[in-house]
């Protein structure tokens, strides 16, 4: 039994009837569950209540960027539903992180309320194009102190990026970070990838790993085999 487990799993489905055969497989004891746009849309707040009975903690990814009032709401009503952790742009700025706080902190529940800086499929040219002149780097601990500021938990972060972060944000701010595959598996359409150890060891609090084992022939044994080695 783990009481925080670490790895949050990316459930990239199209459909809820795909999603709950996989997740059948697994124990919410082990992991949490990460479910994004294409699932949310595609199931609704249901199958949230569905997994949150079976006892999963979820991760609602809907990364909400619109005016304040707005993404207030859609916090407050996100945070209703029993989340475990949900997220915002923090290029919303922080009048617009303050209302998902207080959005958040309406609805009674507690979940961790995290922001994206610069998405990670963004370069150089990507952000001078939409006229950030700083480095990528620059703009992401940019951003992450001003989430900070704007009394939010935690970013998510490349792993990369997470000593640096980690060091300016303080031990009890949360990073989140994707980009995570076990040395024995393929690294898929990533780029710059870390072990689940060296994740941890580079600061990160959660990794969210999605192909490794959701493509996995056996997800549970793949599940118990990284547990077991980020306990070593
Ligand atoms: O299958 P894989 O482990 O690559 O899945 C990673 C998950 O994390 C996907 O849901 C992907 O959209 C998400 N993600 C990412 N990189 C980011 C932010 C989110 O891979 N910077």
């Amino acid at each position: 039994m783990i009481d925080d487990p670490k790895i949050v799993i990316a459930l990239d489905y199209p459909s809820p009837q795909v999603a709950l055969n996989f997740v059948q497989q697994l124990d919410p004891k082990l992991c949490r569950l990460k479910i994004g746009k294409e699932l949310f849309t595609a199931a609704g707040p249901q199958l949230i209540e569905t997994l949150i009975s079976k006892g999963f903690g979820i991760f609602l990814d809907l990364k909400f960027h619109d005016i304040p009032t707005t993404v207030g709401k859609a916090c407050e009503a996100a945070s209703r539903l029993g989340v475990w952790m949900l997220n915002v742009h923090a290029s919303g700025g922080s009048g617009m992180m303050e209302a998902a706080r207080e959005g958040v902190d309406r609805s009674g529940q507690k979940p961790l309320l995290i922001a994206v800086t610069v998405l990670t499929s963004m370069n150089q040219s990507m952000l001078n194009e939409v006229g950030v002149t700083g480095s990528v780097a620059a703009q992401v601990l940019k951003l992450s102190l001003l989430t900070k500021k704007s009394g939010l938990d935690g970013v998510v972060c490349s792993a990369q990026e997470a000593p640096v972060l980690r060091k300016a944000l303080g031990d009890d701010f949360c990073l989140v970070t994707p980009g995570i595959r076990p040395s024995d598996t393929n690294i898929d359409d990533q780029s710059r990838v870390v072990t689940p150890s060296q994740g941890l060891a580079l600061g990160s609090s959660y990794l969210v790993i999605g192909r490794p084992i959701t493509q996995s022939p056996t997800p549970l044994e793949t599940l118990i085999k990284i547990n077991r080695e980020l306990m070593l």
